[in-house]
């Protein structure tokens, strides 16, 4: 199973449900039955490290994002990914609007399987310090929701 995350600069929210998603599919020994990535819709930041204030406040939770780089969303992506995941409505758009004919991945939001009402990880890029938390609370949350959906599609193809 193929899951890509999808922000607008793949340097804040993308990469740490990246990081995130890795380090809890790990703990539920899914690792190796499922692939993560991140991408951005967005190119102004490709081959970049995470925003530091991103990669400073995950560490805080034990979260390693240092390794991910940023790269754009491309066509191949909804042929290689079963799961393709937005963090909010504005980036969900836009993989609608890329998403070729023929694409059979399953197109949406990161948060559709967190079970709460607000559906969006907003973007901490401007603000200060409280919104890369926000941003580890939803994410954290995302992550197990997605897990959970994840190992009910493994157990129905296994
Ligand atoms: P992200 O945050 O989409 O969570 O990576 C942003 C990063 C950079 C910009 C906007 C949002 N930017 O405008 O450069």
């Amino acid at each position: 199973m193929r899951v890509l995350l999808v922000c607008l600069g793949n340097i804040c929210r993308s990469p740490t449900a990246e990081g995130i998603l890795r380090h809890k599919l790990e703990q539920a020994g899914l690792a190796t039955r499922v692939e993560v990535d991140s991408c951005g819709t967005g190119g102004w930041h490709i081959g970049k490290a995470p925003d530091r204030r991103a990669m400073a406040a995950a560490a805080r939770r034990g979260f390693d994002l240092s390794g991910l780089r940023a790269r754009q969303l491309e066509v191949d992506d909804f042929y290689r990914f079963d799961y393709l995941l937005a963090m909010d409505r504005d980036n969900l758009l836009v993989l609608e609007a890329w998403c070729p004919p023929d694409c059979r991945a399953h197109i949406g939001l990161f948060l559709d399987f967190a079970g709460y009402e607000n559906k969006e990880v907003p973007d901490p890029y401007f603000g200060g310090k409280q919104g890369f938390e926000k941003v580890l609370d939803l994410v954290e949350a995302g992550a197990e929701g997605l897990i959970d959906e994840l190992r009910r599609r493994l157990e129905a193809t296994s």
